[in-house]
Parts: C-alpha cells; structure tokens; sequence
C-alpha cells in the first residue's frame, strides 16, 4: 500500500492503475462504517484509493476542527491489510493554496435537516468531494448511509456537473446496541455513551409504527419526538419524515421515506436515520 501527500504523486499513481478504480473518502479516525466501505469497494473494484482528509471548510465557526480526532499511523494500520492500493492524504494548503476562491454549491437540497444548523457546511463538503474527484478520477465512489443528506447531496452534485462517477451508498454500521459508528462517539463517555442509544431507538419506534400501517407523517415526527423527550440528556435539533430525494417533508409517507434526526448529548452532536419504503 502507497501512501502520498501532494497531488503530483498522487495523479502519477493513479494513471499507473488502470481498471475500476474506487474512491473512499474519508476525514480519518476510520471505524468499522469506514472499513466496510473499503471492504464494498475492493469487491467490486480492481483498485480502490482512500483519501485521509479532515476538510477544513465543512466545519462551521463554532465547531471545533482542531478537536476533531485524527491518528494517521491508526488509520494506515486499519486500511493495510484490506488490500487498499493507495491512500492520499494531502495537506490543507495543497487543498486550498493561498488565493483559494473556487467554491461547488447544491442548492435547495442541502438547506434543510443538517443544512438548517450548519448553513456552511455542505458547500464545504460539495467543494472537497469535486477536487477529490477531479484529482482522483474514480469510476466508482462509496459514501455511508449514515450521512443521508450528504449522499443525496453528493448524487445531485455528480448528475448537476456530470462527473463520470457512480455514487454508490452503503448501509449504516451500528454498535450492538444499535448506536451509528461515527468518529464523534469518541467523545462520548458514560452515561452520555448509554444515552446516545436513544437516537436508534426513537427512528426503530417510528418504524414499528409505519411496518404497523401508521403512514401520517407527522405521526412518525411525533414519534419519533416523544421516545426522544424521554431521555433528559437528549437535546434535540430536528426530527424529519421527508421524502427520500428531495428531502422535502412530507404529509403522507408513500414511496422511498427518510426518517432522521439530530440530537444534541452534552457537546456531541449526533444524527442516525432509516429509509423507509
Ligand atoms: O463524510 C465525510 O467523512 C466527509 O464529509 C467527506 C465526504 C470525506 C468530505 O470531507
């Protein structure tokens, strides 16, 4: 496995791979969500690239991207024995030099849900993923599930500016308890850690009531509202029944559904969601 840092080695790399090439993309901190992303693209591709990059301009002005965990050496030993070819991991500067001023914008889809408490934050993602694209030339790109709203996000994008890139979106990796893998729960501890169960158990009560004929919407929301209000520590920010692509609420669930949410426990912020239909 090779790994680079600037963009000459990484493009002279990759023009020595030919084949299906795979693209996952990462901001580091790999966990079991992150390998099985790797694991989807190695079996359907004849080499699969992994980029490291924790993106500066997807964090807005009050979060913390000098928090946001990193372990490079943990990172490399995880992805080794999956068989991945190269991992780029490129520097800030080589990602926005000075006199930066290129930016990818997708509008109406990314200003609900998460786009409503972080306005910044999928320009910044948009931007990172084209110059990833653009830099890495990948056939086919695995994205989690659990970034629901960025994966339609990312699928607008690709059909808007006609990347020759094929999105491909995999299922959401829980704890046993049905916690979502994410890099943030590290920052989870004790009873924030017990807690953090109540976002899987709030979507699986509005699931039950929907595989049980419920198909008001905002009796799913309501749902949903209710198991959350049961956990004091839980502090939520949105719940959400809207349709799968536009992500437009919705009155009456018929069709491909996203049940999500944001839930606030302590400074964690935390989103999970189901697909419905
Ligand atoms: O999902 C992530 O880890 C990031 O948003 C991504 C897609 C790597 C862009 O920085």
């Amino acid at each position: 496995m090779k790994t680079v840092i600037g963009l000459d080695k990484l493009r002279a790399t990759r023009l020595s791979l030919d084949g299906i090439i795979g693209l996952v993309l990462t901001m580091g901190f790999l966990h079991e969500g992150h390998l099985s992303l790797i694991q989807r693209a190695k079996e359907e591709c004849n080499h699969v690239i992994v980029s490291i990059f924790v993106n500066p301009t997807q964090f807005g002005v009050n979060e913390d991207l000098s928090k946001y965990p990193r372990d490079l050496e943990r990172d490399l030993s995880l992805i080794e024995p999956l068989g991945v070819d190269l991992v780029w991991n490129p520097t800030p500067e080589i990602m926005y030099p000075t006199g930066y001023q290129t930016w990818v914008e997708v509008e109406a889809i990314t200003r609900p849900l998460e786009g409503s408490m972080r306005p910044t934050h999928f320009k910044g993602v948009t931007t990172v993923v084209a110059k990833l694209f653009n830099a890495v030339q990948p056939h086919k790109a695995y994205f989690g599930q659990k970034d629901a709203q960025q994966a339609a996000v990312i699928r607008q994008m690709v059909r808007d500016l006609n990347f020759p890139v094929e999105i491909n979106v995999c299922p959401t990796v829980r704890e046993a308890d049905g916690l979502a893998m994410s890099s943030r729960n590290k920052y989870l501890e004790g009873d924030n850690r017990k807690a953090a169960t109540i976002l899987f158990r709030a979507l699986s009560a509005a699931k039950s009531a929907y595989e049980s004929g419920e198909r008001d919407a905002e009796a799913l929301r309501v749902k949903m509202k209710e198991v959350l209000e049961s956990e004091s520590r839980a502090q939520m920010q949105y719940v959400s029944c809207a349709d799968y692509d536009t992500l437009e609420e919705l009155d009456v669930v018929k069709g491909k559904t996203l049940l999500s949410m944001a839930v606030l426990l302590g400074k964690t912020r935390l989103i999970d969601n189901f697909v419905l239909g």
